[in-house]
């Protein structure tokens, strides 16, 4: 790269600091008041979400927004299929897909969560029950699915759209001082969310709890860190 052009791009631009505040601003939030998003700012959200890059413009997304009673009776219906051990995957998941540094760095993320959560490293039971409590969305009164849309092949290069996609919308309801968490659990009851929403096609990747959060709850005060920038990108030239 031309070293004039890497210096002027180095310069702080009036968006830097906003960008800091929004990036750095969003974590995920595990206990919600019930209050709802109103209609507006919804709209406004998952307009600017929709503005997410995707390879030749494809927008491989599709999402459902569960609220109300649609929202409780989803939440009913993922706690019956929880107790009954009805999971269903659209999208591949294994233990052996995380090399020894993710299993590192989950360990040291679950410790902080289940600390916070005052529960033991080896109270297998705890963790269980926790689990299945946040079918419930943590609370959240809004729960969003994103679907990997179509059932062509392709699926891990469509789904790198839609993760481009959910990073938007997460940053998009940072900056309307919406809180939210991701939830790959929500994955695992693919049939029933589909089946409650009355969603025919593509492959659910991940649900998001929506909704704002309940300030005084210690789990919402976990924090996590990141590898340092050394560990994860390599600059060439
Ligand atoms: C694809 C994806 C799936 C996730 N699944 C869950 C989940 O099932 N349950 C949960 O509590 N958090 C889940 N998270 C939140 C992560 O634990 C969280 O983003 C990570 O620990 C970093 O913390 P931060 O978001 O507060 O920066 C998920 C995040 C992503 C991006």
């Amino acid at each position: 790269m031309d070293r004039s052009i890497r210096s002027i791009r180095s310069i702080p631009t009036e968006l830097s600091g906003l960008a800091e505040k929004l990036i750095r601003g969003r974590h995920a939030t595990r206990a919600f008041r019930p209050e709802a998003v109103p209609e507006d700012t919804m709209r406004a959200i998952f307009s600017l979400a929709g503005a997410a890059p995707s390879s030749s413009n494809t927008q491989p997304w599709h999402v459902e927004v569960a609220s109300g009673a649609a929202r409780d009776r989803l939440a009913d219906a993922l706690r019956t299929a929880h107790a009954e051990r009805r999971t269903s995957v659209d999208v591949p998941y294994s233990e052996g897909m995380y090399s020894r540094a993710h299993q590192t760095r989950r360990a040291a993320f679950g410790a902080e969560l289940y600390g916070a959560l005052g529960i033991g490293h080896d109270d297998h039971t705890a963790r269980t029950a926790y689990d299945a409590e946040s079918l419930g969305f943590y609370g959240a009164p809004h729960a969003a699915f994103l679907f990997v849309d179509g059932d062509g092949d392709g699926g891990a290069r469509l789904a790198a759209d839609v993760g481009s996609y959910m990073q938007t919308l997460l940053l998009a309801m940072t900056g309307y001082g919406v809180d939210s968490c991701p939830q790959g659990l929500l994955s695992f009851y693919a049939d029933t969310v589909r089946a409650e929403l009355g969603v025919t096609g593509g492959s659910l990747l991940v649900g998001i709890s929506f909704g704002y959060a309940d300030e005084t709850a210690p789990v919402n005060r976990v924090t996590t860190e990141r590898a340092p920038l050394e560990s994860t990108t390599t600059f060439h030239g």
